[in-house]
């Protein structure tokens, strides 16, 4: 961790240089899957990427290390519970298969503990979803890895949207969306109750000379009887640092919304184009200040694929070549589990637009009317797939570190947004190209930290020096033992 000797490099720690106006200091994150394919089906087997080693160790081990010197905020690993098998579906598991396209997918908590070891201040942001897991074994799984991790883990509070997740996990199909972020609302008190309000900040005194470890009288049951959950207590891990991972959600529906600006600290938003995000960005200011949430938080992040080299024609050139190893098979496969729309049934060149398929519509009305960076060109089925190829549904910031540190500066301004989720088309190298030639440049402009200024996933994020612990604004406070 460094002194925040920011001063000595001409920034000071709120991001000003040389005196003048304080500079907003944005959050970059890492954004990541453990699977081959992420955003990117295909991409896998371009030879300088290193995803198809997903299942080693030394890959995640060596990906904390690179991000960590880096000084990324945190790495995020979305999960999903099952297969996308609605393109020429539904049922279809063969389209995935050859890109990878988010399948095959192993458990993302798992390398978090050799990730931990091998670093200091990186966090960890992972995904688990509160419609098929007791909360209590949910609760224990995130507090000891908050305990090992010493304060860097990020819970990102999903409710699962595949089909095929319900169907492995004894449904025979999806409890309604709405209802799944009922049960959403009801999982986070039972959780927060369990690391908020059944040990007392000084239960474990560890006196060996009394040979007390836990004092009685200090620990207490939560009895939590719900709708959907019964959980007696007491909780069985010990307080850890931060107690309560930090929360991040991505809820984009009114249901999602209303679960997120109550309990997210961080949210992940899309969008193609900034004035769509500024709308929700104003909408979830909104709802977060009526749910009693301080100002500037939750912290808004946006999806962003950054393909960055020394000249603007050398990063094309490099996009045009990932362009070249992407499978666009795969590509379909993702946009159909995520708009929940069968791309199978439409010929190459028909006008999505006109199509009057809902599913379709809401993905893509909230893109531009022409597919970004074309002369007027309309979204057809042949574009989502090479649109979404590399970076999924994601703007696209490529160009030399001037060109995207500016496309980057217009996010901030015209958007709104507090920082970037950005994944890669080749990991670890995008990120390193990130480190190498995009840092520089937003250093000098002051808008991204030297050092992290702090050790613990709350404190690097909300950067406002008020510890470890949920803010008192968070709902999750109102369990706080004192
Ligand atoms: C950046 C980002 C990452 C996401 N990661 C996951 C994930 O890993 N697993 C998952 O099931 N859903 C994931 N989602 C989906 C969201 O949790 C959410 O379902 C989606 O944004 C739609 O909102 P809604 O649930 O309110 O309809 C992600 C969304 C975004 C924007």
């Amino acid at each position: 961790m460094a002194d925040l000797s920011n001063e000595k490099n001409g920034v000071e720690a709120n991001g000003s240089t040389n005196g003048s106006a304080p500079k907003k200091q944005w959050i970059m994150n890492a954004f990541s899957m453990s699977s081959p394919g992420h955003v990117a089906a295909g991409l896998w087997s371009h030879p300088k990427n290193r995803t198809a080693e997903y299942t080693d160790i030394e890959y995640w081990t060596d990906l904390a290390k690179i991000l960590e010197a880096g000084k990324f905020h945190g790495v995020f690993i979305a999960d999903m519970l099952g297969v996308y098998d609605v393109y020429k579906g539904p049922g279809n598991i063969d389209s995935a298969l050859p890109g990878a396209a988010q399948f095959p997918i192993s458990d993302p908590l798992m390398p978090i503990a050799a990730m931990a070891a091998v670093t200091k201040h990186l966090s960890f942001g992972v995904t688990a979803s509160t419609t098929y897991e007791p909360p209590f074994l949910l609760a224990r799984k995130y507090s000891t890895l908050d305990h090992l991790t010493k304060g860097r883990i990020a819970w990102n509070v999903v409710t699962s949207y595949l089909e095929s997740a319900a169907r492995n996990l004894n449904l025979d199909t999806q409890i309604p969306h709405d209802e799944r972020y009922v049960i959403a609302e009801e999982y986070l008190q039972v959780t927060l109750k369990l690391w908020e309000s059944s040990w007392k900040d000084d239960a474990v005194v560890k006196d060996a000379k009394k040979g007390v470890f836990t004092v009685p009288g200090r620990v207490r049951r939560v009895d939590h009887e719900g709708k959907y959950f019964k959980v007696a207590g007491p909780f069985t891990n010990e307080p850890s640092i931060q107690r309560s991972p930090s929360i991040f959600q991505a809820g984009a529906s009114p249901a999602g919304k209303a679960f997120a600006t109550k309990y997210a600290e961080c949210m992940f938003l899309t969008g193609f184009e900034t004035h769509t995000v500024r709308g929700q960005v104003d909408d979830i200011r909104a709802l977060a200040a009526k749910n009693g949430r301080g100002p500037g938080t939750p912290k808004l992040i946006i999806g962003m694929l950054i393909i960055v080299d020394e000249t603007d024609e050398k990063a094309r050139a490099k996009y045009e070549e990932y362009m070249s190893y992407a499978d666009l098979e795969g590509s379909l496969v993702l946009a159909a589990g995520w708009t929940g729309t069968d791309f199978g049934q439409f010929s190459d060149d028909e006008d999505l637009r006109f199509t009057g398929t809902p599913g379709i519509q809401s993905m893509v009305n909230c893109w531009s009317a022409t597919v970004p960076g074309t002369d007027g060109a309309r979204w057809t089925k042949k574009r989502v797939a090479e649109e979404l190829a590399v970076g999924g549904p994601l703007p696209k910031a490529i160009g030399s570190p001037k060109t995207v540190a500016d496309i980057l500066q217009t996010w901030v301004d015209e958007a709104g947004v507090d920082g970037f989720n950005i994944p890669y088309a080749i990991n670890p190298g995008d990120f390193e190209d990130i480190i190498k030639w995009l840092w520089p440049e937003l250093r000098k402009r002051g808008v991204f930290w030297e050092d992290y200024p702090a050790a613990t996933t709350r404190e690097n994020y909300y950067a406002d020096g008020k510890g470890p612990r949920l803010r008192d604004d968070h709902p999750g406070s109102a369990f706080k033992w004192h």
